[in-house]
């Protein structure tokens, strides 16, 4: 027997198949207007349903990513900083160092698109099926030590399983509290013994992080093993920030006058 289309709904809706079900209507037309070969027809319908799926899929993996925007190397304006290095963010940007479990630290000041190819290169690798997590590395590392012992370890699994974090702007407040230091040390650890990449952005120089973490020992060793396998990326230059402000300056300048 025949199914009315109502029953068809429901028959997609039962079987999950949203994505046959957000088509159909469409796809039905145009086999009639076209004439189509039923399994023409049929295959476009499947393609539709994969289609949604991994559509689905990626959004869900962006999602748990913690990512805040999807940025790309295409849009990146390589000449307003020419010091930066950029063949090594292309490199990062191939993902061949997720595979082999090697770190990246990005150092400079503020403005300079640390942060911009960080989330980039993340962002490929939610593309690529890769688990992320991106992380605001001092807030982070702020809330470990006020969390119950239950949701310090959780924290802990949730910085260890992924193929790739990003701990950014880490000592953007300059001090850790000794709990936070704890934290990013045991983190450190686990991900490289299980070789899991870490990718660091910060505007202070390494030199430094002994003072911020309080314990020059905890820092040789943290340093130690972020930087066995690493490559180190220098962001040199002028803040993209204020270009942007002399911008929406010199724009409502002109809209005043
Ligand atoms: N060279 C550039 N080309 C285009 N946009 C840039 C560039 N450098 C920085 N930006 C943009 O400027 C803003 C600040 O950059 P960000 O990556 O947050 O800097 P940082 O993390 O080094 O402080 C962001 O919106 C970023 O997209
Ligand atoms: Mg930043």
């Amino acid at each position: 027997m025949t199914m009315s289309m109502m029953e068809i709904d429901q028959a997609l809706k039962q079987l999950n198949l949203s994505g046959v079900r957000a088509t159909l209507e469409t796809r039905l037309i145009e086999s009639q207007v076209s004439n189509l070969p039923f399994i023409e027809t049929f295959s476009a319908i499947l393609q539709d349903e994969l289609d949604r799926r991994q559509s689905r899929l990626l959004e869900r993996r962006f999602l748990l990513s913690g990512l805040d925007e999807r940025t790309s190397l295409a849009e990146f304006d390589w000449s307003y900083n020419p010091k930066i290095p950029k063949r090594t963010c292309f490199e990062l940007h191939t993902l061949k160092f997720i595979a082999e479990g090697d770190n990246a630290l990005f150092i400079g000041p503020p403005g300079t698109g640390k942060s911009h190819i960080a989330k980039a290169v993340a962002y490929q690798a939610t593309l690529q099926g890769y688990a992320v997590r991106y992380l605001e590395a001092d807030v982070e590392l702020a809330r470990f030590g006020l969390e119950s012992q239950a949701e310090q370890a959780r924290m802990l699994r949730s910085c260890t399983e992924p193929d790739l974090i990003i701990l950014d702007d880490l000592f953007l407040a300059r001090r850790v509290s000794e709990a936070g230091a704890e934290f990013l040390q045991c983190l450190v650890h686990k991900r490289y013994k299980l070789r899991r990449s870490i990718v660091v952005t910060s505007n202070r120089i390494v030199q430094d992080w002994g003072k911020y973490l309080g314990d020059a020992t905890m820092s040789t060793t943290i340093l130690d093993r972020l930087m066995h396998h690493a490559a180190m990326l220098e962001f040199e230059g002028k803040s993209y920030r204020l270009k942007e402000a002399a911008a929406r300056i010199a724009k409502s300048g002109s809209a005043d006058s």
